[in-house]
């Protein structure tokens, strides 16, 4: 589907979002597992998108503000290494936030968000294209984890793709090796990839940044059963579960998980499910890399590195990469 809502004419938006028997079968089979887990994608309803921006607005919180001021200092090489008057996609796009910084500098012929927030994504279209009047947006509502699909562009431009946020963090290992290389597929040879990697560091830094003092990334991390009781007609009682995080020093990842304060039975889409005091849903990992780390699992996916840049104290990377195998 393709429509440009009243007074956007310059925005196409495209919903491939995935149907709610999906989230529907997702959520039965996660809980169904031992140890019980959700995917951290379903975190991004309106509600909980809007937790996320707020996230990232915390003191505690670095990767956000560290990245842009990586883009910031940076924006004329980025613009250089990705191509001016390219189709730009971004995965993951959220505000649109990061891209702002970049726009002025690369001046893309056409612009392809891609988010699985549907209301979030067109809000932040909108209020794009409000700023920049002559950019064309075709936005595009998709589930990026899975094998996904985009929307037909007509002109054969140069492509390059935007993944900022560490949101690449959110994968498996294996698993953010397979989404690199469908991104190489959407490139083709040659093409262009931006990608934001948060750093290893000590773990203090990290334990304060997934348990920030307002408890805002708790009401993220609950947000999520809230969002199964309404979409999924679920009984989750959200006094009954709180908020763990902690970094996993063995797999190089924080963790996220929602713990139960009791013995409980919570009935989810008519099926019933048992909660040992203290079981958890693990909800989130936010793996942690290396540079070199990093650079080796791009390399398996069929880039190669043109550039890498950090920030002063080393918290998080911006790597360039050129797809050399599509
Ligand atoms: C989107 N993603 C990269 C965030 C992260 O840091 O892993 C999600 C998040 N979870 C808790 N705080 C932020």
């Amino acid at each position: 589907m393709s429509t440009a809502p009243p007074g956007t004419s310059s925005i196409h938006f495209h919903d491939f979002h995935p149907a709610l028997a999906d989230f529907r079968s997702e959520v039965l089979a996660g809980l169904a597992q031992a140890p019980k887990q959700l995917s951290p994608k379903f975190f991004y309803d309106y509600q909980g998108s809007r937790l996320f921006e707020a996230i990232t607005e915390l003191p505690e919180y670095y990767p956000t503000r560290t990245e842009i001021g990586i883009l910031e200092r940076h924006g004329e090489s980025i613009a250089e290494f990705l191509g001016r008057d390219c189709l730009l996609l971004e995965l993951g796009s959220g505000s649109s936030r990061k891209i702002r910084v970049l726009l002025d500098a690369l001046q893309p012929a056409a612009y392809m968000p891609v988010d699985i927030s549907r209301e979030h994504l067109l809000g932040s279209a909108q209020a794009l294209v409000a700023d920049y009047p002559s950019l064309e947006v075709h936005a595009a509502c998709a589930d990026y984890s899975q094998d996904f699909e985009l929307p037909h562009y007509p002109e054969d431009l140069p492509r390059a793709a935007f993944f900022p946020g560490s949101s690449i963090g959110n994968f498996e290992p294996a698993a953010a090796c397979e989404l690199l290389q469908r991104v190489a597929d959407h490139l083709g040879e040659g093409g262009r990839l931006l990608v934001g990697v948060d750093l290893q560091k000590d773990s203090e830094l990290l334990h304060a940044a997934y348990n920030d003092a307002q408890q805002v990334t708790a009401a993220f991390n609950l947000n999520l059963l809230e969002r199964i009781n309404r979409e999924l007609d679920a009984d989750f009682d959200l006094d009954r579960f709180s908020h763990h995080a902690f970094y996993n020093e063995t797999e190089g990842r924080v963790e996220m998980h929602l713990v139960s304060q009791c013995r409980q039975t919570v009935s989810v889409a008519g099926e019933r499910f048992e909660f040992a005091e203290g079981e958890t849903i693990h909800t989130e990992n936010s793996y942690k890399y290396s540079v070199e780390g990093f650079l080796r699992l791009a390399q398996q996916a069929g880039f190669t590195s043109d550039q890498v840049w950090t920030d002063e104290q080393q918290l998080f990377s911006v790597h360039c990469l050129r797809c050399v195998a599509a």
